[in-house]
Order: structure tokens, then sequence, then C-alpha cells
């Protein structure tokens, strides 16, 4: 016989479940997919979670936040989230749900700044652990003959910039937004203007202290671990959680002269932007941005941006018409501003931009690394910034960048007025090689990033289903000509769409699982591994 309240319990499950069911065929409708999980038996773990001995805490209540992310297209609730104070609240939490494997499918999620855009850092029904609140040890600075900084992986990137300036160093790599952890960018690459010469932040990292999927606690570097090390470099949270880093600093500049010039020919942009990355001599950070039919993406610009010559460049207008974007910026400190506005004068007139286009700034090198946090405070003003962000970023062969331009800006978009299309040239051969980051085949390659925003209300060209929509257009182009492309912060919904994007690549990435992480605990958002739940097991 149940009790009455064993049975009130049972009904409440049960129409949990009911509802959670309900909520996700809701958001398969509404947001087109990204609700594939499966339904585990939630929460009899819990009383055994609850005894372990933490120096910080896990919370079973007020699950909203790690149910969220900045794509928010995807809501999985976990059962509970870890506050860990030390490494060794992360380690034995994770044997703890390694070893009762066998009467569970409890997965374990690292959430760093859960600025993932499907769920990639949510774990349904299991347990997130909250990376931001791992602080211990304080950051390390080296300044020997070699300088880098010890952090906790839960560190913004934005946190260590103002702690090493304070010590006139900086890290050498950035992401274009720096309120991002550095366990969240170490797990994809960190691609940025700066990453054609110094490699993407994965290039840039000296050692790794991780939490397997096993709740070991390993230090890893190219001498030390590599295989774990390069697995995890780019892994996508798969073979462990990063819980430290150690990464390259470099004396840090006080200014930067930031410089913008528009192309209206696709192949002399970009021949523009290739001669930049391949020179000895040239600038610090080299991006380029589309802009098509969209004179407010003109108009927009920092206010802090003049025109060298305002009468011509006011002149200046997209609409109608796809214009082509280069961003460049030159490092510099006070004392050297002569020599820097000459040298920017002669790699100016290497290039063939539209001669009255020139648009200057000069910038701290603070302003001009968190430039992206001035857009997010306006947008958050305006309730825009917490909308879906159906992003879109790939990885193009340079030897089929032409052909996709011409398709892609030419027909499949016909404005851009959901959000900037960044695209720029890096050239891998350089990098370091062996991690998880899939790139190419060529070393020479181009970042695109479609970085829509979907207006809440908007049923039209700025709605979740007409962006959603066209990022579809867009791969079944690149699929149909088979040109290379691999997804950057990839997305992929079925196994064997990985083995895909793994392509060679993927035996390795297998066999570092299956070593590291056996029973498929650590980022379930992802949806490359299943984790066998126990019923499937039987
Ligand atoms: C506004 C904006 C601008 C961006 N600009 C760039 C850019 O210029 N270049 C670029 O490369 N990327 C860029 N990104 C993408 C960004 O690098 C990734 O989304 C990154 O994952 C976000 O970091 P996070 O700390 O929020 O990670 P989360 O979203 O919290 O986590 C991402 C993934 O990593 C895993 N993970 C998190 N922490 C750890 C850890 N410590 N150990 C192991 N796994 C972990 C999670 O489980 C999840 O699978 C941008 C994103 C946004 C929102
Ligand atoms: C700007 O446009 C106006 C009107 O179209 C034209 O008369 C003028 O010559 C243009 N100015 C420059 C500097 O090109
Ligand atoms: C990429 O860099 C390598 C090594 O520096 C160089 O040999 C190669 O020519 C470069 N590729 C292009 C297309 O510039």
């Amino acid at each position: 016989m149940k009790s009455p309240t064993q049975f009130l319990f049972q009904q409440k499950h049960i129409l949990l479940k009911l509802l959670i069911f309900i909520f996700c065929i809701c958001s398969i409708n509404r947001n087109n997919i990204c609700c594939n999980q499966h339904f585990a038996t939630p929460s009899s773990f819990s009383p055994s979670l609850k005894q372990l001995k933490l120096e910080g805490y896990l919370s079973f209540e007020e699950l909203n936040y790690a149910a969220k992310d900045f794509g928010n297209r995807c809501h999985f609730f976990p059962l509970a989230i870890l506050y860990p104070k030390s490494v060794l609240d992360i380690s034995s939490t994770i044997k703890h749900v390694f070893e009762i494997g066998a009467i569970t499918d409890l997965t374990v999620a690292a959430r760093g700044h859960g600025h993932s855009l499907e769920g990639q850092a949510q774990a349904y029904q299991g347990l997130v652990i909250n990376m931001e609140s791992l602080q211990e040890p304080a950051m390390k600075f080296n300044i020997e003959e070699l300088s880098y900084v010890d952090v906790s992986a839960g560190e913004l990137w934005i946190n260590i910039l103002h702690e090493s300036l304070k010590l006139g160093l900086a890290p050498k790599s950035w992401t274009d937004y720096l309120h991002l952890t550095v366990g969240g960018t170490l797990s994809n690459a960190g691609i940025s203007g700066q990453a054609f010469k110094h490699g993407p932040q994965i290039n840039n990292v000296y050692q790794l202290e991780v939490v397997t999927g096993k709740g070991e606690v390993i230090t890893c570097s190219e001498e030390q671990n590599a295989d774990l090390f390069h697995g995890v470099l780019g892994g996508l949270g798969q073979f462990g959680i990063i819980t430290r880093a150690r990464i390259a600093l470099e004396t840090a500049p006080k200014q930067v002269k930031w410089i913008r010039v528009l192309y209206s020919d696709f192949a002399t942009f970009s021949n523009d932007q290739e001669d930049l990355i391949s020179s000895q001599d040239t600038f610090d950070y080299i991006e380029g941005f589309v802009i098509i039919n969209n004179p407010g993406l003109l108009n927009n610009w920092r206010s802090t941006f003049h025109p060298k010559d305002p009468l011509l460049a006011s002149n200046f207008s997209s609409a109608g018409r796809v214009l082509f974007c280069l961003e460049v910026a030159k490092y510099f400190n006070p004392e050297d501003t002569d020599s820097t506005d000459k040298n920017i004068d002669i790699l100016l007139s290497k290039l063939n931009y539209i001669q009255s286009t020139v648009f200057l700034s000069e910038v701290s090198y603070v302003e001009f690394l968190d430039r992206v946090h001035v857009s997010e405070m306006k947008l958050q003003e305006k309730g825009l910034w917490d909308v879906p962000h159906p992003w879109l970023n790939l990885l193009i062969p340079k030897s089929r960048i032409l052909e996709f331009a011409q398709e892609v800006f030419g027909k499949i978009l016909t404005d851009t007025s959901n959000g900037p299309i960044l695209i720029y040239p890096v050239n891998k051969s350089k990098w370091r090689k062996g991690t998880s980051m899939v790139t190419p085949d060529e070393d020479f390659f181009y970042l695109i990033a479609f970085l829509s925003s979907a207006t809440p209300s908007s049923t039209g060209k700025d709605g979740l289903e007409h962006i959603v929509d066209q990022n579809k257009r867009i791969l079944s182009f690149c699929e149909k000509r088979r040109n290379g492309m691999k997804q950057y912060l990839p997305n992929h919904k079925t196994q064997e769409e990985w083995k895909h994007h793994f392509g060679p690549q993927w035996e390795l990435f297998a066999r570092r699982k299956s070593m590291y992480d056996p029973l498929a605990i650590l980022a379930p958002g992802q949806r490359i591994f299943r984790r066998a739940a126990a019923c499937e097991q039987q």
C-alpha cells in the first residue's frame, strides 16, 4: 500500500513530467528543435548527493538560471547546482556520480558564464557546476622571462585583463567579448582579430588542471599528460572540467588606433585582408564585417569614430547595396604616436578600399578590448540583450570563399538588420597541432559569424523563424557545394552529424571520451555522446 504522501508525491512527479513534456513540445514548435534530450528519472539520488562533504554547497532550489543561456532557445532544468569552493568539491562530486554510475543516468555540466547558444552548458535533470563560484586559488602572476598567470577556469577574461594590466601585462589572444570564462572559451577555441598572429586562445595556454569524468584531478601540458591537454583544448567539455589554466601574457600597450575602411567589392576586400594577415609588418588586430542594405549600421557607428574626410564619408550609405568593412587596429604607447601614425599611413596606402571611407578612432587598450560590452549595455537598456540569438558560426576554406560570398551575401541575405556579420581570414599553419578543435582542411580559412538577434514580438524578417530559415539555407548551400565548411561553436543533433563534423578526428575524439569520461557524464548539452541510462543498460 502507498501512503497518501507517497501517492501525492507520485502524482506531483507525473504532473511535473507532463509539464516538462508540454513545455518541450511547445519549445519544439516555437524554436524549431533544440529539445531532444531524453527524460531521465530525476531526484532519487538527491539524498546521497546531499551527504557529500563540500566546502561549497549544492542547491536544489532556484534552478532557473542554470536552464538559461545567451542563445535563449533551450531551457533544460537541472536537478541541482553545485557552487564549488575548491577543486576538491568538483572532484568529489564527479567521483560520486561516477561511482553510483550503474544506478543513475546523472550528468554533469560545467557552466561558465552561460554564453552558449543551444544549451551546451545545461544538464537536463543533472548537475550544473557554477564555475564562477570557484574563486580559489586566487590569480597568481609569474613575471620571470616567461610571463603567465594562473587563473581559476571560472574567471572572466575581463577580470584577467584588469588584474594583469596592473602589472603592465595582458593575455595575447582574445574573443570579441570578454564577459566569458576561461573554461568556456578554451573548450571552444577563442578566436578574434589577434588569432592571425597569436593563434586562438587555445594556443596561448601553457598548462591546465582538469577534473576528468572519473573525478581524478590531473595537471596537463605539452610535456605532462599531453593527450588530455590536447583533448581538452577545443574539447567542448567532453573530457574533463578545466579548473585552472596557465595563460601566456605579453607587455600590454596603452592605446589603440582603431580603423575602419569600406569596400564595395568582395574580392578586393578579401585580397586586402589576406595580404594583411600574411605580412610581417601589419596591424595587431584584423577583422571585418558585411553590411547589406543597412544604412543604420553605418550611422550607428560609435560616436568616437571620426571619418577622416567628413564630407565624403557623410555621403555614404549602404542602402540598396552590399559593402564590406575592414576593421583593423594598431596598438601603441603615447610616446610613439608619430611613428605609429606614419606606419598606419604606409599600411593603409597599400590597401584598395574606397578612398573616401576611412573612419578613425583612438581609444585605450581596455576600451578597445571591452568594446562589445558597450553595445551590451545599450541593448540591456532597451531590453534587447536577452532575446533569442540564433547565431551561426562557420569556417570556410579560402579556396571557396568567393563562391560563398556571392551566394550568401548576394542572394540568401537581403539585409543585415538582425545583427552583425563578421568575416575575416586566419592562417592556422602555426597553430598548436592535435587539439580537439575542428577546422577546414586548408590552412587558410575564413571565420564567418552571423550574430543575429530575434526581436521577441516580431514575426517578419526580424523574427526567429525567418532567421533560423536563413541559417538553414546557408548550411544547405555549403552542404550542396561540399565546400569543406566546418561549424565553429558547433551544434549538431545526431552522432552521425558529429562524426561528419570531426571527420578523421572522430576516432581520436571518441577514444579520448572512453578514456577520460567513460560513462559520458560530462557536458551532455553538446549532444555528442549520450549518457547510458540505467534502464537501458539492463
Ligand atoms: C556576445 C558574445 C560574443 C562572443 N564572441 C566570441 C568571439 O569573438 N570569439 C569566440 O571564439 N567566441 C565568442 N563567443 C562564443 C563564446 O566563446 C562561447 O559561447 C563560450 O562557450 C562562452 O563562454 P562561457 O564561459 O559563457 O561558457 P558556457 O556557455 O558556460 O560553456 C560553454 C561550454 O563549455 C563547457 N564548459 C564551461 N566551462 C568549462 C570548464 N571550466 N571546463 C570544461 N568545460 C567547460 C560547458 O559545459 C559548455 O559545454 C561569443 C559569445 C557571446 C555571447
Ligand atoms: C555628396 O552628395 C551630394 C548630393 O548627392 C553631392 O552634390 C556632393 O558632391 C557629394 N559630396 C562629395 C564630397 O562627394
Ligand atoms: C600560411 O603561413 C605559412 C607559414 O607561415 C606560409 O608558408 C603560407 O604561405 C601561409 N599561407 C598563405 C595562404 O598565406
